[in-house]
């Protein structure tokens, strides 16, 4: 409903109405947890939107080589990503033979459908095999996920930013001190991390709840599908970097 005058209000600018009468629960009669299994999902692809987003605004930073506002946009993506990971938690509290009792309703719905998960780890920079048979199981890749592949990885444009501002990669873990540049390559070190805490939570829901040796209903091994994900690297050149601090086996 508009206010009085004919304007904006709450309801109205935020589609409030649409947007609660989104959550369609399958089973019948209706289970009692399958609406928090709809929204945790709901509001983490709402997450996932933010994401791309902002990942977009800090691409456009990092080509036009501002730091500033490129560690702006990393210090936020990495506050949503910690978000997004915490949702999870609200799913601990789904015991495992509460879930078994609506699963079947899912049908072969499953989160490695996601477009726009798909979509960040193609953003980020994942080349891995693994990670490009997965997206090749579903057919043609979904556009934004096609776009992301094509052009460069976040860790190839740091590259290039670190080449126009004439300063290598280890240099700015040995120069005279902390730069906003060292901030930057840290801040994406972080959102690697924070994007791994998200797998390292999900895979440990999914142990909780289905044990590790179910398959998942995409048809994978289930968690031990989701373990191997764990060592896949967007920016394995930030990792690699450290080591030139240490003897070999140090
Ligand atoms: C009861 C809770 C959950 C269970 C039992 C579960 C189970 C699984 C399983 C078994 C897979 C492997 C693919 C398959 O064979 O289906 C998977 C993948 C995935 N799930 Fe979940 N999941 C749960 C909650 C969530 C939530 C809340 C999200 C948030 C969007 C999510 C997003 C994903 C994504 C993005 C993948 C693909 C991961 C990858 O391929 O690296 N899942 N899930």
């Amino acid at each position: 409903m508009t206010d009085a005058a004919g304007g904006m209000n709450y309801s109205t600018y935020l589609r409030v109405d649409e947007l609660l009468a989104l959550q369609t629960v399958q089973s019948s009669p209706e289970h009692p947890d399958e609406m928090l299994f709809i929204v945790v999902h709901q509001a983490s692809e709402l997450w996932f939107k933010v994401l791309l987003h902002e990942l977009e605004q800090l691409i456009v930073a990092l080509q036009h080589f501002d730091t500033m506002r490129a560690l702006l946009a990393v210090q936020r993506v990495n506050v949503l990503m910690e978000i997004v990971a915490q949702q999870l938690s609200a799913l601990d509290t789904l015991p495992p033979q509460r879930f078994a009792q609506f699963r079947g309703y899912l049908g072969a719905s499953s989160g490695s459908q996601s477009e726009q998960f798909r979509a960040i780890e193609a953003t980020a920079g994942l080349r891995d095999p693994h990670f490009l048979a997965a997206i090749a199981d579903h057919g043609e890749p979904p556009a934004a996920v096609a776009r992301a592949l094509a052009r460069p990885t976040l860790q190839a444009l740091v590259e290039v930013l670190l080449d126009h501002e004439q300063v290598a990669l280890e240099v700015l873990y040995s120069g005279p001190g902390p730069t906003p540049l060292f901030l930057l390559v840290e801040g994406l070190l972080e959102f690697e991390q924070r994007f791994a805490r998200w797998r390292f939570l999900h895979v440990q829901l999914v142990e909780r709840i289905i044990g590790p040796g179910t398959t998942g209903t995409g048809g994978t091994l289930g968690a031990k599908y989701l373990a191997r994900t764990m060592s896949q690297r967007f920016f394995p050149a930030l990792w690699a970097v450290r080591s030139a601090f240490y003897g070999k086996g140090g």
